[in-house]
């Protein structure tokens, strides 16, 4: 049980009963703690926890679940990713027989974003997606150069030999994109060496040409496009990269191919609390050819933080601290904590920090994830023993469940409204 921060996800709050009033958290990771005992002189940590984290769930995703948490003093980002891939491969070579190549292929998040749309890509299948901007902003479809003229971006993705797809199909997967906001799916089926679309009439024989040769189309194939914002566009086709690879069951799951993705943006503005959030976590590293542009221009700043993605899942992810005090403030501030709070939440760390800290990092891998991958399962319930369900209840024991009005009393906890 630790103390609330806002670090990430949403705490569990534990309430306390000799100090009424005052609440526990439980521990979305030792995030803080491992870099304690770094900065304490312990050289290297190594612990299997539990982590608890109050979010939606998904099919890869529990409230309570265990990190594989590691920790070095005296490293880069280059050691941790080498003694890493060696633990991953010592794994999959004993767990299953398998040879894992290494040195694992790294890429960086915007080459991840430019190409695959998200920033955990299945490498297991090509079907890129294309950047046709330039080509089609001075076209006559009007959608697509209006979105270009409003700062948008125009992407698309050869669906290889799906022209012979229904009008069902293509709503269907039409539909599909509009859950992560877009707001049509252009198509065009290459049929008879020509262009066969709705949208073929607007688009001069060059176009045609150009946007050909980007998506290296042939006979038979099935191009789409969306228009849009950047991440809108990116998250839309990303994740129907995806679903054409299922529908056309183009990946086994005994192939297992690994991907790095480094230069994570540092920070992300979140448009609900109106302020900067840490996109790893608020004691990661700017790269040091960013640190000048941390106060004047967050948005463009990397950070030394780095993932290792797993047939589409990341498995892992961590960084390289922040070790002087200075850097650890300005961040502070830059997610919109006062001096004042700053204090009051992470002033054993600010404290800590300058009595000389070295240089130290690390990384976190998911546990039940790795075994769900590793055991073939389609959701990491299935290798989790007492999960929760999607509505984050137990089954068998049936929590969350109500309480003696004498054990909230204890606790000085009045509930505001009886549920039901
Ligand atoms: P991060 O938040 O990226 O990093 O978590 C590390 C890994 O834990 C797994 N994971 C989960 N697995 C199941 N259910 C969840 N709700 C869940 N949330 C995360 C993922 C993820 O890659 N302290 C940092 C690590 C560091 O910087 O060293 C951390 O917790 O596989
Ligand atoms: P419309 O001009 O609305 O009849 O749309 C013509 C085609 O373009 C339809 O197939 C739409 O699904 C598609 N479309 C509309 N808006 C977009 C967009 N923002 N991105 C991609 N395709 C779109």
């Amino acid at each position: 049980m630790t103390k609330s921060t806002p670090e990430g996800a949403r705490d569990f709050l534990v309430p306390s009963r000799i100090n009424q009033g005052n609440f526990y958290a439980l521990p979305q990771s030792p995030q803080i703690f491992k870099q304690i005992l770094m900065i304490s002189g312990f050289d290297r940590y190594f612990q299997v926890v539990r982590c608890f984290r109050d979010e939606d769930l998904r099919a890869d995703r529990q409230p309570e679940f265990t990190q594989i948490d590691c920790e070095m003093s005296f490293i880069d980002r280059e050691d941790i990713i080498t003694v890493m891939e060696g633990l991953i491969a010592r794994i999959f070579r004993e767990a299953k027989g398998i040879d894992i190549q290494l040195p694992v292929e790294r890429i960086t998040y915007a080459e991840s974003i430019l190409r695959f749309g998200v920033d955990n890509p299945d490498m297991r299948f090509g079907m890129e997606l294309c950047d046709l901007t330039d080509i089609v902003k001075g076209s006559g479809f009007k959608v697509f150069a209006e979105t270009a003229a409003n700062g948008g971006v125009i992407k698309g993705i050869n669906a290889k030999g799906c022209a012979r797809f229904s009008r069902k199909e293509i709503d269907d997967l039409t539909e599909f994109v509009k859950i992560y906001g877009a707001k049509g799916l252009a198509y065009v089926k290459i049929e008879n060496g020509e262009w066969h679309s709705p949208i073929a009439k607007f688009f001069t024989e060059q176009e045609i040409g150009t946007m050909n040769n980007s998506f290296a189309a042939e006979e038979g194939d099935l191009l789409f496009f969306v228009a849009d914002k950047h991440k809108v566009v990116n998250d839309s086709l990303g994740k129907l990269r995806n679903q054409l690879a299922s529908i056309l069951k183009l990946t086994s799951r005994d192939d297992y191919r690994f991907v790095w993705i480094t230069d994570f943006p540092l920070l992300e503005w979140d448009e609900e609390e109106n302020r900067w959030a840490a996109v790893h976590h608020p004691f990661t590293a700017p790269m040091d050819e960013d640190l000048p542009f941390v106060e004047s221009d967050p948005g463009r700043c990397r950070a030394k933080a780095y993932d290792l993605v797993l047939n589409g899942n990341e498995i892992g992810g961590g960084s390289i601290r922040i070790h002087q005090e200075q850097v650890q403030s300005l961040m502070f501030k830059l997610l919109g904590l006062s001096e004042e709070s700053a204090r009051s939440k992470f002033g054993f760390l600010l404290d800590a920090l300058e009595f000389g800290t070295p240089p130290h990092g690390g990384i976190a891998f998911g546990m039940d994830r790795l075994i769900m991958l590793l055991t073939g399962s389609d959701s990491i319930r299935d290798v989790i023993a007492f999960p929760k369900t999607q509505r984050g209840t137990c089954m068998m024991s049936e929590a969350p469940s109500p309480v003696e009005t004498k054990q909230l009393r204890e606790l000085g906890i009045r509930l505001a409204e009886k549920q039901g």
